[in-house]
């Protein structure tokens, strides 16, 4: 992006743009790692992308102008913005990780659909809009490599609210016969989606409504705490129960910075412990990553925290470990990948049980290229940990399984490809440079 003031004025010139961008990225689609160097020195994390995905969301709730702080500049966060520039807010570059956007008198209810498709996080135009628009056209983001990511709990609490939906030839087509009504919605299963679309349709709802069994993710508090300042009134984000009091409109301008991405954070930490090294990870909140440190502790590795960082070293041999993915406050997903990586050399054999979807192992066959013995058994991935892995070409099926081969290729023996990296490239920002500042050899090609 430009520099201040680059403005996304026309939406047509902003899509020309990110077009462009993404054809670069498409061009330049491998990372090749040179391995067997430590990580060593020290690194800030970036804004949380799922937050700030969340938050462009939530933004065409208000008519207000909004000062947007540590936003990550990445390629899913570029097409956020172009879409909802394209249904009629205004968002400018004020530097190289704040955001100006102005929220529009009139949104237009339906979505780009050649963008909003491909990106999965466009499903969380669904809840503004409708809050919004009494008819709405959002397009159906297809699954993914990881699962089918169906939106049945996004449309049982919708209709709750008093929303008609259907899906037509590959749009999710909404209706409200007026103002969408407060209501009491029982996720069955704490669904971060689900949970954020359903706050933000409730925030202009008439009266209050009850959301039970929620996610608790920080992503989910971060969106809750900002639409509190542009004027909601949400109580109880990061509890099982969130209550939303509908108001009339959001009309608070609003200055909101972006929590860190435990994620990427989380990614680095890692990367740290399976190259051996001795990394410190700046302005991160480390009660967000306390399901990874007490894994990465139980691992032998050392994991030191202070107020807003933490250091990961590894002075003793690793040992094997269990892990289950869960809901927050449980073991991530999205660390998944970048752990069973690490678990392919330390002696010994190590159990993972992926709960959330069911199709987030595939990077254990490019592991397996690489030499690690990993058995899948449906949602069971059980590691034999073997000496060193070697340099292989692999490909990215999603951004977290990108960044674990890339991680394997710093731990391997030799030089690794990691092709489709384009992946990477939607989930952390300059990723290669900042390797490349810990003692890292990895090129974009
Ligand atoms: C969010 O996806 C994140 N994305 C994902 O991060 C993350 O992996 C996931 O939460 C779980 O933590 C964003 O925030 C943009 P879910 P989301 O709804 O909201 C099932 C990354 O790498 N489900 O909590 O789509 C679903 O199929 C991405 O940054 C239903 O069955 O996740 C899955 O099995 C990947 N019906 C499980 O729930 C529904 O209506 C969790 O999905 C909704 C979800």
């Amino acid at each position: 992006m430009g520099g201040a003031h680059a403005g996304i004025t026309g939406a047509r010139a902003h899509i020309k743009l990110a077009t462009e961008q993404r054809g670069d990225e498409q061009a330049l689609n491998k990372l090749v790692v040179r391995g067997g160097r430590p990580l060593v020195g020290r690194i800030r994390a970036s804004g949380a992308k799922n937050s700030t995905l969340a938050i462009l969301c939530a933004c065409i709730l208000t008519e207000s102008e909004v000062i947007l702080e540590n936003v990550p500049n990445i390629s899913d966060i570029r097409v956020m913005l172009e879409i909802i520039s394209c249904l009629g807010l205004r968002a400018y570059w004020l530097d190289e990780d704040t955001l100006h956007i102005t929220g529009a008198a009139r949104v237009s209810g339906e979505t780009p659909h050649e963008l909003a498709k491909k990106l999965r996080a466009s499903n969380l135009l669904l809840g503004p809009l409708m809050a919004r628009k009494r008819r709405v056209r959002v397009s159906l983001p297809g699954g993914c490599n990881i699962g089918s990511r169906p939106m049945d709990l996004h449309f049982k609490g919708l209709n709750s609210l008093g929303a008609d939906l259907d899906i037509r030839s590959g749009y999710i087509e909404g209706r409200v016969p007026g103002r969408l009504q407060g209501a009491k919605v029982y996720l069955d299963f704490p669904s971060v989606g689900a949970t954020e679309n359903l706050m933000m349709a409730a925030v202009l709802a008439e009266g209050q409504t009850v959301l039970e069994n929620v996610a608790k993710e920080p992503e989910v508090v971060d969106l809750a705490n900002f639409l509190n300042a542009m004027g909601a009134k949400i109580r109880g984000a990061g509890t099982d129960i969130i209550r939303v009091n509908g108001v009339p409109a959001l009309g608070n301008p609003v200055r909101y910075s972006v929590i860190p991405d435990r994620i990427e954070a989380g990614t680095f930490m890692v990367a740290a412990a399976a190259t051996g090294g001795d990394v410190t990870l700046e302005r991160v909140i480390p009660p967000h990553l306390e399901p990874l440190s007490a894994k990465l502790r139980e691992a032998n590795v050392r994991v030191e925290e202070r107020e807003d960082s933490i250091r990961v070293s590894t002075p003793a041999p690793l040992l094997p470990i269990n892990i289950k993915t869960m809901p927050y406050p449980g073991f991530a997903t999205d660390l998944q990948s970048q752990m069973m990586t690490l678990l392919s050399t330390v002696p010994g054999t190590s159990i993972i049980v992926e709960n959330i979807f069911e199709n987030r192992f595939q990077v254990a066959q490019e592991l397996r290229r690489m030499g690690a013995q990993i058995e899948v058994e449906g949602r069971v991935a059980i590691i034999e940990g073997v000496p060193r892995l070697q340099g292989a070409s692999v490909r990215a099926t999603d951004l977290r399984a990108g960044a674990a081969l890339v991680i394997a290729g710093l731990m391997a023996e030799g030089v690794t490809e990691v092709h489709n990296a384009h992946f990477v490239a939607r989930g952390y920002r300059d990723f290669e440079a900042r390797l490349n500042s810990l003692g890292a050899d990895v090129e974009r090609k």
